[in-house]
């Protein structure tokens, strides 16, 4: 037999010695130390890491690269950045979004970002970036996953038609139930948009994915709601809190009755430390809070935690290339996970929980996935967080996508020119 792809000498988790991994008609065959068939292709990954692809668990693709349309958001905060979102709304137009969103995707892909869930915006009547998001869905449906949450940016309730809108996009193709309660006019009103949101992700065999609690008040507490609705309606699994950043203030007592809650309904949390370091504690004299959920403590309690870059180059948050690297290198700093156990839970948050979340079937990089992966120019998942390195070949489906090559500093203090690798 002939296979599509070998990959030689590669690193992978759980394996002490360097293996091969054998690729034939867009799926992993076998990886073992030594695989006797011939190949079309053989990649030699010289010892270097090879990881199932990272997925984000959350991007807004519609406001991506926007940043100073119309302006620059000079104080950096939220309200601002809303502001500026509402300005530059009535000039635009499918051909920009288009454009913006599908550039992102090629620094996705590069960075090896295979998995996109990303929420758009319903609250707007032309549902314009609804129709342009499903168009680069279907253009870019080879090369990466792309699952769309319907999101009432300006609340379900709030905001005019804010509900029709939503089941609009539903019926368009958009994947997932989206909901932003604490945004709504009243704690009630919140607490009403996520009944009405969940019954209809039930009706329709949906899953949901909310922004929730989005802020620094410690008694927001819409996760409550959102995990009873959860169970009431027999959705575990299926739902996702996006942020949680008021969990960052809630009461110690109060999150010792809320965890074992979450962990029954098998809420998946979603923590966008990027963007929350930024927005978070703006309100704030010093010390100023973190604002992002507890993730450590989470973890201990059995709950599913993925991680998503939010925004990248947008009214809210001003950097990024959209490296989802980058965004547990932040969570490692703030949220005080720098443990090696914490980096590989930290690096399971952007693939295998990330996977969970998305509900993503045949990942990983055991016999019978999808031939998904990249090689990175690093020896280990702690080395992947702390260089943030190459991205030498991302796969998908056996074939090569992308490729960077392999950076070194070259050095001559007058004794001749000397290599630095980074690499342990
Ligand atoms: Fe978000």
């Amino acid at each position: 037999m002939v296979l599509d792809l070998l990959i030689i000498n590669a690193t992978i988790c759980g394996q002490k010695d360097l293996v091969q991994i054998a690729c034939k008609e867009g799926k992993i065959l076998e990886v073992a130390p030594k695989i006797e068939s011939s190949a079309k292709e053989t990649i030699d990954a010289k010892g270097f890491f090879v990881s199932p692809p990272f997925i984000d668990s959350h991007l807004h693709l519609d406001t991506t690269l926007s940043m100073g349309m119309p302006r620059f958001n000079r104080t950096g905060t939220l309200l601002e950045g809303i502001r500026i979102w509402g300005e530059l709304k009535p000039s635009l137009t499918p051909e920009a979004i288009k454009e913006r969103a599908k550039k992102l995707l090629y620094w996705s892909i590069a960075k090896g970002n295979l998995a996109v869930r990303s929420h758009v915006d319903t609250t707007d009547e032309s549902l314009m970036a609804v129709n342009v998001l499903l168009e680069l869905r279907r253009e870019m449906k080879d090369f990466i996953d792309l699952q769309l949450v319907a999101f009432p940016q300006d609340g379900v309730l709030r905001s005019k038609n804010g509900m029709a809108l939503l089941k609009r996009a539903l019926d368009m193709g958009v994947d997932l139930v989206g909901g932003i309660p604490h945004f709504e006019r009243t704690m009630d009103q919140g607490k009403e948009s996520i009944r009405l949101l969940c019954e209809l992700a039930e009706q329709r065999g949906l899953m949901v994915d909310m922004h929730c609690d989005e802020s620094d008040d410690p008694h927001s507490r819409h996760i409550e709601t959102l995990t009873h609705e959860t169970q009431r309606l027999g959705l575990e699994g299926r739902v996702a809190g996006s942020h949680l950043t008021s969990m960052h203030s809630m009461d110690n007592y109060y999150v010792t009755k809320l965890f074992p809650l979450m962990a029954e309904a098998g809420m998946n949390c979603i923590c966008n430390p990027l963007v929350n370091m930024n927005l978070q504690g703006r309100h704030d004299a010093y010390p100023k809070r973190r604002g992002l959920m507890r993730v450590p403590e989470l973890l201990a309690a059995g709950i599913n935690v993925s991680f998503g870059h939010d925004d990248v180059m947008d009214p809210w948050y001003p950097m990024g290339t959209h490296d989802m690297l980058e965004v547990v290198h932040m969570g490692a700093h703030a949220l005080h996970m720098t443990g090696v156990d914490q980096q590989a839970a930290l690096f399971d948050g952007i693939t295998f929980n990330a996977a969970k979340t998305l509900n993503l079937e045949n990942y990983g990089l055991a016999p019978g996935c999808n031939a998904d992966m990249v090689i990175l120019q690093a020896s280990s998942r702690q080395e992947c967080i702390r260089l943030r390195p190459a991205r030498l070949f991302v796969i998908r489906r056996g074939k090569v996508i992308s490729r960077t090559p392999e950076t070194r500093a070259i050095i001559n203090l007058g004794f001749g020119d000397t290599n630095i690798d980074f690499c342990l």
